[in-house]
């Protein structure tokens, strides 16, 4: 049998992620390869941890890539972590807290959760009392659920951590670029994200960063790949001890030192994902993380009022809502499927369905990374006037884009 090349049809990525990814990225990706230890992907190496360092707003040295998609940093974190029978609080408000849940359970962790209804988030002091209820090793959250939209304020639960003596994790995958974020303002331990949403890239790669104190517990649990390790008399490395990590790929104590000065080798590093992500990470720094940011709120208020300029009603807690994406209801007698079909058909145009409680109710819109513009915002408001006037509903003419024009003016 023959098959065609690779050819994928022309599409504007709207919905909640992945997002279309930018052209410069995909051109980067398209480099030759290298070797690993070619002092010229060293250097890449070295300069992706730089750049990193300034999209997470840290100085931890502990940043770098890992291989795979968004979940995958989340895991080796976790797995990292955790040792079976430590105590975790994860404050679950969508459906990636739990997935927390369910990463920790795996772990072999002792999961305690606290719940906030979908659409909104929680208080510090709602998590400083379970914290001081459960006394955990570690609090785990999502700063962007793009299940729900919401985004969870985290500017005070470093403090509260570091008072009760917990360490902090953070899955910023759907929220970093398009959102305030600072990992060391915000006593963040280790946050990790993904490229496909505000980060303008394709899935799979998954930038990490570490605090020196989560890196001094990961490395309490150091055991090296047999092989590796140099013989007894000339190791310099710590005596192997504390509960060997149960995952190899996600053994953050041994990637840590396949991106460190020692270079030990680990996996082979995915250099096209790596030049995707230090790409990602460059755009966003010359850009400058505070104008991203505001790119993304613009661009997601014109968003809002576009939707309610059509008479759509918003889901959720619009004063916690991430700057990237929107959730809006299925207006009364559309087919919803068939509305995101026809948006995909007629225009090219991908919006997203939604999970769980909110499944077949409501469509949730991204304005995210590359599509963080103008141009992709109109015509999306303009395409989804006509889907809907197509379905039956009841439209304003042009408000849409009128009201987006009118957050633009
Ligand atoms: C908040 C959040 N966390 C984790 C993930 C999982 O990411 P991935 O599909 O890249 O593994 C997603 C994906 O949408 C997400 O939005």
């Amino acid at each position: 049998m023959t098959y065609g090349q690779i050819n994928p049809p022309s599409r504007l990525l709207m919905g909640p992620g992945p997002s279309t990814a930018d052209p410069r990225v995909l051109r980067a990706m398209a480099a030759a390869m290298i070797g690993q230890y070619d002092p010229a992907m060293t250097t890449y190496m070295t300069e992706t941890s730089e750049l990193y360092r300034e999209v997470f707003r840290t100085t931890n040295e502990q940043t770098f890539l890992i291989d795979g998609t968004s979940r995958a940093g989340i895991e080796s974190a976790l797995v990292s972590l955790l040792e079976p029978g430590d105590r975790v609080l994860v404050p679950v408000f969508g459906r990636f807290g739990h997935l927390l849940v369910e990463i920790a359970e795996r772990c072999g962790a002792d999961v305690h959760t606290i719940e906030a209804e979908w659409g909104q988030v929680f208080a510090p002091e709602q998590i400083e009392a379970a914290i001081i209820d459960v006394r955990p090793k570690l609090l785990a959250i999502v700063q962007g659920d793009t299940a729900t939209t919401m985004c969870q304020p985290l500017a005070d639960l470093g403090e509260i951590c570091r008072r009760h003596d917990v360490l902090f994790y953070c899955d910023t995958t759907a929220s970093l670029g398009g959102n305030e974020f600072e990992q060391d303002a915000w006593g963040l331990d280790v946050t990790t994200t993904g490229l496909q949403k505000c980060l303008g890239g394709p899935s799979g790669s998954a930038p990490i960063t570490i605090s020196d104190r989560a890196a001094a517990v990961i490395n309490g649990r150091k055991h090296i790949e047999a092989g590796l390790r140099p013989s007894e008399a000339e190791s310099d490395d710590d005596p192997e001890v504390g509960a060997r990590i149960a995952s190899n790929y996600f053994d953050l104590a041994m990637v840590m030192d396949y991106w460190g000065p020692k270079r030990l080798n680990h996996h082979t590093e995915a250099t096209s994902m790596l030049y995707a992500a230090r790409e990602c990470a460059r755009l966003l720094v010359g850009e400058g993380m505070p104008a991203a940011v505001e790119r993304h709120r613009l661009h997601g208020a014109a968003m809002l009022a576009g939707v309610q300029g059509l008479g759509m009603s918003v889901f959720g807690d619009l004063a916690h809502k991430m700057n990237n994406v929107v959730g809006v209801y299925i207006p009364e007698g559309i087919d919803g499927d068939g509305a995101r079909a026809a948006m995909l058909d007629d225009f090219g145009i991908e919006i997203g369905t939604s999970f769980g409680p909110l499944q077949g109710k409501v469509w949730r819109i991204g304005t995210m990374g590359y599509n963080a513009r103008k141009d992709a915002v109109l015509l999306t408001l303009a395409a989804l006037e006509q889907v809907l006037r197509a379905g039956g509903a009841q439209v304003t003419a042009g408000g849409g884009v009128g009201a987006a024009q009118e957050v633009y003016a």
